[in-house]
């Protein structure tokens, strides 16, 4: 039964879903090492962007995969961490270095156009 369970899971995750296009910041914005929070892909679902290094964004959600709480970064250490259980996940693709979280934190899809950084999907793994 769990594996039917699991099955459904895996089929339903693996459908597509239509995402809103949205720009969520302009590169000026943020200095290296800097982030912002903002919400995607609907209005309640927290996301934060980094800007590690010059010329580089990326942009994760903002809710631990373990219980929901939200995530913070620590660009000294180029990671992103849990206050409520000690999960950490790497910032660089959001996979988990320690703690108790599941699953990586899922990765928003940027584009970038002129000064725009602009969301257009999410990649849940
Ligand atoms: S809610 Fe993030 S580690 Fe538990």
């Amino acid at each position: 039964m769990l594996g039917a369970a699991a099955a459904a899971w895996a089929i339903f995750r693996a459908l597509p879903t239509k995402y809103p296009v949205r720009v969520v910041a302009q590169t000026g914005e943020l200095p290296v090492g800097g982030s912002k929070i903002f919400t995607y892909p609907s209005n309640v679902e927290p996301c934060i962007l980094l800007h590690p290094a010059q010329d580089t964004f990326v942009a994760f959600s903002r809710t631990c995969t373990h219980a929901a709480c939200p995530v913070f970064y620590h660009p000294e250490a180029n990671l992103l961490s849990c206050p409520c259980h000690q999960g950490e996940y790497s910032a660089a693709d959001g996979s988990v270095i320690a703690g108790p979280p599941p699953r990586p934190l899922p990765r928003v899809i940027l584009e970038r156009q002129g000064q725009d950084l602009i969301a257009t999907g999410m990649v849940k793994t």
